[in-house]
């Protein structure tokens, strides 16, 4: 695998032919999704800025445009009439090339829109001579006709009292309030993961720094705590962000987590008061940095996105000089003391030619799936095993089983000819105490998501099928199921 220089992978982009040679390359590959969005060259890390302005959803990604590695980060630009079908814009903030304030990275933010202007709030990374980090809260306006403005000078620097690791800007608008609010992630010098809160009462300009977030009964939680946020859904408060380097139960030797506590956040004295523990997001295994949208009017609801990938690890598309997706938009609620992530009811609409079952199984019992499919399942009480993209005799692949003594569901990978990060664990598992009853699985054409029970659990993994694991099969479990084609959504074009 090539071995990237600095120079290399903090080359600026000057001239987007400069690209058009590795998409030409990669647009062919049997992995490029067709129902997700992903990076139209190089890497994709983060979503940003997710926000509905002018008519249209708007998504921006963290986007490195070389390959598969980690260098000078660009805001890449993805739009929606409807949240499932999403067309490349282009890339829509730049670094400076000289020795600005993000002279080494327009890194994650989100996005608010004012008027007809919407304005993205970011952290430029900035690294002196000596390679220093020095990070801002920049500010960059987006017209309607696409031209990105960026303020000169940042909204505030990095706070004395905390390492270099304070970014993420997250803009936060009360509805009743004339107080507007920025959290960043930040880190002790302890290297204690913490939130670091900002406000002002104009959205552009005096922003001061108001505290360090109280999180009682938190002492410590992992190093930096990147892509913060504090969303209000259903009359509760939900703190996300991903902590750093720590490892949790079950997650064999991941270090990399994105969770939530739930509660209710108190911003007159910065205190969020938790009601229950941290929880992952996702019980799979690649995802990471999810943010929702903002300006949702729906007080019951949020719309989460993330990354389907993980800082720090490889991929099987990095020899291909390519990495990373998104998830499907979720639609998020709250129900009892946890989130519930449904797939969106629009996506639907992608359903296409439904298989018939009768027909397709072959004499192993095993049915051939297309390259993006969703499958439903309703199960019967009892056991349950299920094998996802198998060989056609129903060995290996994703096995999905139900354990009812132990009302547990368990995901194991570990079947997959394409074998990655395998030190990460290959298998996880979420208990069920209420039983199996149902399964929405969307396969595309290098990840699968499986949603349990209704949105009550996610599994979410990147998975490299060869050519002969296409298929599923019901081992055991009584079962009644539907597998619909679904339609491609996302263009894969090149637009720089
Ligand atoms: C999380 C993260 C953010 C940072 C961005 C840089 O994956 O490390 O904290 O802003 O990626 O691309």
């Amino acid at each position: 695998m090539k071995e990237w220089t600095r120079e290399e992978r903090y080359r600026y982009l000057k001239d987007p032919m400069e690209v058009k040679d590795l998409f030409d390359r990669i647009s062919v590959s049997k992995y490029r999704q067709t129902f997700h969005i992903q990076a139209v060259t190089g890497l994709m890390n983060d979503p940003n800025g997710f926000v509905y302005f002018d008519n249209k959803w708007h998504l921006f990604y963290q986007w490195c445009p070389w390959g598969a590695v980690h260098g000078l980060k660009y805001w890449y630009h993805v739009v929606s009439k409807n949240l499932i079908t999403w067309e490349n814009l282009g890339v829509c903030l730049l670094p400076d090339e000289g020795d600005g304030y993000d002279n080494k990275g327009a890194y994650s933010g989100s996005a608010m829109p004012i008027d007809d202007k919407l304005y993205l709030y970011y952290t430029g990374n900035n690294r002196d001579s000596d390679w220093v980090r020095h990070p801002y809260t920049c500010l960059a306006r987006l017209g309607s006709d696409g031209w990105t403005e960026k303020y000169p000078l940042p909204l505030f620097g990095a706070h004395p009292d905390y390492t270099d690791n304070q970014r993420d800007p997250k803009i936060i608008v009360m509805p009743d309030s004339n107080t507007y609010y920025i959290i960043l992630g930040a880190e002790t010098p302890e290297k204690r993961g913490c939130i670091l809160v900002y406000k002002s009462e104009n959205l552009l300009h005096g922003w001061t720094f108001a505290g360090e977030l109280k999180v009682p009964g938190v002492d410590y939680l992992g190093n930096m705590w990147e892509c913060p946020s504090i969303e209000r859904i259903g009359g509760h408060d939900i703190l996300m962000f991903c902590p750093q380097h720590i490892k949790l139960p079950g997650r064999g030797e991941s270090t990399n987590h994105n969770g939530y506590i739930l509660g209710k956040m108190d911003w007159d004295s910065l205190t969020f008061e938790h009601e229950g523990s941290f929880h992952v997001l996702d019980f799979g295994f690649d995802s990471y940095a999810a943010t929702c949208a903002n300006n949702v009017q729906d007080p019951d609801k949020a719309i989460l996105i993330a990354w389907m990938g993980l800082p720090d690890v490889t991929y099987p598309t990095d020899e291909e000089e390519w990495a990373g997706s998104l998830t499907l938009p979720r639609e998020l609620t709250v129900r009892g003391r946890r989130l519930i992530q449904k797939p969106l009811p629009e996506l639907k609409k992608l359903r296409g030619e439904e298989l018939s079952l009768e027909e397709k199984f072959n004499e192993e019992q095993c049915i051939r799936l297309p390259d993006a499919c969703e499958i439903e399942v309703d199960i019967r009480p009892g056991d349950c095993e299920i094998g996802i993209l198998t060989d056609g005799d129903g060995t290996g692949g994703i096995v999905i089983s139900y354990d009812d003594r132990e009302k547990e569901i368990t995901i194991d990978k570990s079947g997959m000819k394409e074998r990655f990060n395998t030190e990460l664990g290959e298998s996880r598992k979420r208990p069920l105490p209420d039983g199996l009853s149902h399964l929405r699985i969307f396969i595309d054409r290098s990840s699968v998501e499986i949603f349990v029970n209704d949105g009550d659990a996610v599994f979410t993994t990147r998975a490299f099928p060869t050519d002969q694991e296409h298929f599923m099969k019901i081992k055991e479990g009584d079962t009644f199921m539907h597998i619909w084609k679904l339609k491609p959504a996302v263009k894969d074009n090149f637009i720089i």
